[in-house]
């Protein structure tokens, strides 16, 4: 138990450090790289570069520094990160490295104001926070290794089949390498993908969530190629995945993880809202409902540019084509006149609170949304301006995770408007 004036002098400096929060994170990572190079392995460089990262690890160390009393308070938090350090592979053993580099990151940024009473008790809550992350952490490797199924850190996976599903997206069927069986999941989480391209120093993993039901000898990843433009280079691991991996190639999986994830016991209508490549968690819940026989109300809502990005419309068609409770809608901002002339869409521009409130039968659904980060953020100003309470609003960020609740973190690069995207 940390001491009364412990907690006080946490609680007193927590505003200070939230005022360089970005600035000491990012000397924490400058310090942790060139101390831990092998730390590159683990960490997304782009998300280094965006600066994503850094502001997403100052907001959970503050906030938990605030709730230090009661951390209870900050479990659920806890547990969203814990599940991306597990598929990740973060380990005990990371956390005293991780603590020395924020502690020498706070010195060197506040300099002669951060006193050792300060650092002490910074030393000590720290100490306390780990603690927490790291048996919420232990209970999940336990439970991804023990299930039917499961195993430990990654494993390989082989290429059965490579579909491509629109102009930018491409599915790939994976198979486990060693012939063993496949754990369940559940529909809305993702697997983490290490690669090791050639010619590059370091592996690279990235998060993909898989995009069928549960419940298959499959699992599928549905992967949106970011292609280079002029003011920002492509995506390193989606245009390998891409480009250079075909069927019998092989990948490495982390065991399936994630806190956005349909709640199967609640009845009430269900709403699945996505944009763009953020559609293939929802496609699991859709596949997850249809396959279950669930005659929960639900509505699909999936917006894209036009039909040329469109990913994965026949089979969503089908699933919806078995049940009656299922409806489908399709928004597209830019369609095409082949479009307009196969009236292959049903709203023609971003979505609308007018046009959301037609086509949803009550705001009294369980709402879960995926897409672009503008455009998650006009779907919750809609949800929230229509008056749904915000238990019935489910998000997930394809990045570093964040608040919609908060102004945007970063300023979207040209071609992210609310649109959809690919
Ligand atoms: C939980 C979760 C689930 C996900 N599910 C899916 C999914 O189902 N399908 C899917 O396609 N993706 C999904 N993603 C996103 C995926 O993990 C990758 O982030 C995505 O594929 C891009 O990775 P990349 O290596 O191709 O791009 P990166 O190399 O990581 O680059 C990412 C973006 O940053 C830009 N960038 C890179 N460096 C710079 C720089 N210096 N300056 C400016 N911009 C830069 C790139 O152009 C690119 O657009 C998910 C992410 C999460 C967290
Ligand atoms: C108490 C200590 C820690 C806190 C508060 C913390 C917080 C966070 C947060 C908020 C995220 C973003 C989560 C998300 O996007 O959903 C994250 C991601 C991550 N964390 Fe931690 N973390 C801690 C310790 C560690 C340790 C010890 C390591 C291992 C060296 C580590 C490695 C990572 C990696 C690799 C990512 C993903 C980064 C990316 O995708 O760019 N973290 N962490």
């Amino acid at each position: 138990m940390l001491s009364k004036q412990t907690i006080d002098i946490i609680k007193s400096t927590v505003p200070v450090l939230e005022v360089h929060g970005t600035t000491i994170t990012k000397r924490f990572y400058q310090l942790l790289f060139t101390a831990h190079p092998e730390l590159l392995h683990m960490f997304n460089h782009a998300n280094q570069t965006k600066g994503r990262q850094q502001t997403a690890l100052a907001n959970a160390v503050y906030a938990a520094a605030l709730h230090i009393d009661k951390l209870e308070m900050i479990l659920p938090a806890v547990k969203q990160i814990a599940h991306k350090h597990r598929s990740l592979g973060v380990k005990a053993e990371h956390y005293p490295i991780v603590g020395q580099m924020l502690l020498t990151a706070i010195k060197d940024v506040l300099g002669d104001a951060a006193t050792e009473e300060i650092l002490g008790a910074w030393a000590e809550a720290y100490g306390i926070i780990a603690n927490v992350f790291i048996e919420t952490e232990a209970e999940m490797y336990k439970q991804a290794e023990q299930q039917n199924g499961g195993w430990a850190d990654y494993r390989a996976f082989r290429v059965e089949r490579k579909v491509r599903e629109s102009d930018v997206i491409t599915s790939f069927y994976l198979v486990p390498e060693d012939g063993g069986a496949l754990p369940a999941f559940e529909p809305g989480q993702y697997v983490s993908v290490k690669v090791h391209i050639p010619g590059e120093t370091y592996t690279h993993i990235r998060q993909y969530s898989l995009s069928g039901g549960p419940g298959k000898p499959y699992y599928r990843i549905s992967v949106k190629r970011e292609d280079e433009f002029p003011n920002r280079p492509g995506g390193k691991v989606s245009r390998y995945l891409h480009e250079q991996i075909n069927q019998a190639d092989v990948l490495w999986l982390s065991a399936p993880a994630g806190h956005f994830t349909l709640d199967r016991m609640d009845t009430r209508p269900v709403v699945l809202i996505s944009g763009g490549v953020g559609l293939t968690p929802l496609v699991s819940m859709l596949s997850t409902l249809t396959e279950s026989h669930s005659d929960r109300p639900v509505t699909f809502i999936h917006a894209a540019q036009n039909a040329s990005v469109h990913a994965l419309r026949s089979e969503v068609e089908e699933l919806a084509s078995r049940a009656s409770q299922v409806s489908l809608y399709w928004c597209y901002d830019k369609p095409t006149e082949d479009d307009r002339a196969a009236q292959a869409f049903h709203k023609e521009g971003y979505i609308d609170l007018p046009w959301l409130q037609d086509v949803v039968p009550t705001k009294d659904a369980s709402f879960y949304f995926c897409g672009p980060e503008p455009f998650m953020r006009m779907v919750f100003g809609l949800l929230k301006e229509w008056g749904v309470a915000s238990e019935d609003i489910h998000y997930e960020f394809f990045g570093p995770s964040g608040s919609l609740e908060a102004a945007p973190e970063t300023t979207a690069q040209p071609q992210e408007t609310a649109s959809a995207q690919g």
